[in-house]
């Protein structure tokens, strides 16, 4: 178990699980009840910026042109859960597992071993789902995905969930943006509402295009945005990272600048000057 699920009694200075509503040592009430809600991201400089995380049961978009890592922020959120007690479900359109399970492998991660002691799910979301959902109508298709994912979250007592990237999971129909719009709110409503993990959806933003997210409705839906980007300073490239939106959090409205680390993933670095 993780440091960061603990806080220290204000009274006697015990150690106290951060769900506890009293110190079991001196009997105090624990005032820190939002430090209970917060949910680390695994990137430890993005949870000191947003004061702890993630709000917990809520959902979270990281947006962003391709290559920009948004994939790598999905996973490094995922094995922090898995390696703190919070078994986490990920759910992809682009990847074979086994071709993501050597990927990252390769860059230091062992997904193999997370996905063996049941910390992690890997969804392969054609394989799983797009077959008996061809044609079906939207209520269907969404109902089916939530309850899919419902049953997954009970064999593994999932906390997390990310879905990388949100695009329809089902169909091709991307043209259709009115559609696509309703199909994302009603997926995320449904999950929140059904599946109660801390939730974490990519959108990837066409490139040289100058909006938040692919379809334009996952940046209301969301509860707080990380915008991950790419930076031209002088002749050198620099990877950024700006909280967008952060809701009922005090953030600075700055550039990050990272780097991707075999092993660690998402390292900030300083700003952007
Ligand atoms: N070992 C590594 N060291 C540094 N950067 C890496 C390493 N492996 C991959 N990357 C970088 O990570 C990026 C891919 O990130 P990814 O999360 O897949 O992006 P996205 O999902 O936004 O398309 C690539 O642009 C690549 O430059
Ligand atoms: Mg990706």
């Amino acid at each position: 178990m993780s440091s960061s699920e603990f806080i220290k009694c204000e009274v006697c200075g015990a150690p106290i699980h951060s769900y506890y509503k009293f110190c079991p040592n001196c009997g105090a009430p624990v005032k820190s009840t939002i430090v209970s809600r917060r949910v680390p991201t695994g990137v430890p400089e993005l949870d000191k910026i947003t004061e702890g995380g993630f709000e917990k049961g809520k959902t979270y978009l990281v947006a962003g042109e391709t290559g920009t890592g948004k994939t790598i922020f999905s996973l490094q959120f995922l094995i922090h859960g898995a390696k703190n007690s919070e078994p986490g479900i990920y759910v992809t359109i682009d990847e074979r597992p086994e071709a993501l399970i050597a990927d990252t492998r390769r860059f230091g991660w062992d997904l193999q071993q997370l996905v063996a002691e049941r910390k992690l799910v890997i969804v392969p979301v054609r394989q799983y789902f797009a077959a008996k959902m061809w044609g079906k109508e939207m209520d269907v298709i969404v109902k089916n995905i939530v309850s899919e994912l419902s049953k997954i979250q009970k064999t593994i007592n999932a906390k997390r969930l990310v879905i990388d990237p949100v695009a329809p999971l089902v169909t091709m129909s991307t043209t259709e943006v009115t559609w696509t719009r309703e199909y994302i709110r009603s997926l995320i409503f449904s999950i929140e509402d059904d599946i109660k993990t801390t939730n974490l959806i990519t959108s990837e933003v066409p490139t040289g295009e100058n909006s938040i997210s692919r379809f334009g409705v996952e940046e209301f839906l969301a509860s707080g945005i990380i915008v991950l980007g790419l930076a031209k300073v002088g002749n050198q490239v620099k990877r950024t990272l700006y909280v967008r939106k952060m809701r009922w959090t005090a953030t600075n409205p700055v550039y990050y600048t990272f780097n991707i680390e075999r092993g660690k993933g998402i390292v900030i670095t300083g700003y952007l000057s």
